[in-house]
């Protein structure tokens, strides 16, 4: 099945809860329910590859309490969420590193990825503890001493260091709400040729109406990867 890699970097949890005079791991509390939308809405806009940066290296930075609020957050949805992802054809893969996960996060992940693993309508990948950086690192140093290293082999490495399904996806859109437009750290490899798209919208705030308005203004754009436009 065809369909495109949409990467989203979830932005603005903590401002809108911060706008509503709640604690910012409210806002990540809601956040979790966009993902819910957002994940139920894929397929049908030809979504076939999902990446959703749930959790950067950097963000081992925020205070304590924070951290293991996220960390519960995805405890939470890989055991609540497995039965109907699989039910709907979603196969859910966690990349990033592992080794500095909580044990009984790691066996819910290995879980959820065990359940789902049959599932062909969407690929869902959460990134956790993700940096781009640290991967092609990590990919260089596995192909130390290989000279003859291609395009192909890059991604295939990348895709190994990150526990990925194969080599890291192209991602085709990159969609980041909460108003800042940067990339921080994530698929700067995958991103190569990705459109971009900024949006204030707030994650928590983020619908499946917004999503298929940033799908229509991705199949408006002229992608032309370095070449020139076709004759017509
Ligand atoms: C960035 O917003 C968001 C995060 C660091 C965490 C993303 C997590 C979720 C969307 C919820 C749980 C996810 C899953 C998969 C169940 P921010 O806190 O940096 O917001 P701010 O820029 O407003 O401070």
């Amino acid at each position: 099945m065809t369909g495109i890699h949409v990467a989203v970097i979830m932005d603005g949890n903590g401002r809108w809860a911060t706008a509503r005079s709640r604690p910012r791991e409210w806002g990540h509390r809601r956040g979790a329910e966009a993902v819910r939308r957002i994940v139920t809405a894929a397929p049908d806009l030809g979504i076939r590859t999902l990446t959703l940066y749930a959790f950067s290296s950097d963000n081992w930075q925020r205070p304590a309490t924070e951290v293991s609020v996220l960390m519960r957050l995805f405890s939470r949805y890989l055991r609540s969420e497995a039965a109907e992802l699989k039910e709907s054809g979603v196969r859910l893969q966690v990349v990033g590193r592992r080794d500095r996960l909580a044990p009984g996060l790691v066996r819910d992940v290995e879980r959820a990825e065990r359940e789902t693993v049959g599932g062909e309508r969407l690929l869902l990948r959460l990134a956790v503890d993700y940096s781009s950086r640290d991967l092609l690192l990590r990919a260089v140093q596995a192909a130390a001493g290989a000279s003859d290293l291609e395009r192909q082999d890059m991604a295939s490495l990348l895709g190994r260091a990150m526990h990925g399904e194969g080599p890291a996806p192209d991602v085709d859109l990159l969609i980041r709400t909460g108003g800042e437009r940067r990339l921080s750290d994530f698929l700067l490899w995958e991103c190569a040729y990705a459109e971009l798209l900024f949006t204030p919208v707030m994650w928590p705030d983020y619908s499946a109406e917004h999503l298929a308005d940033a799908i229509r203004d991705f199949r408006s754009r002229d992608r032309r990867f370095g070449n020139v436009a076709a004759a017509s």
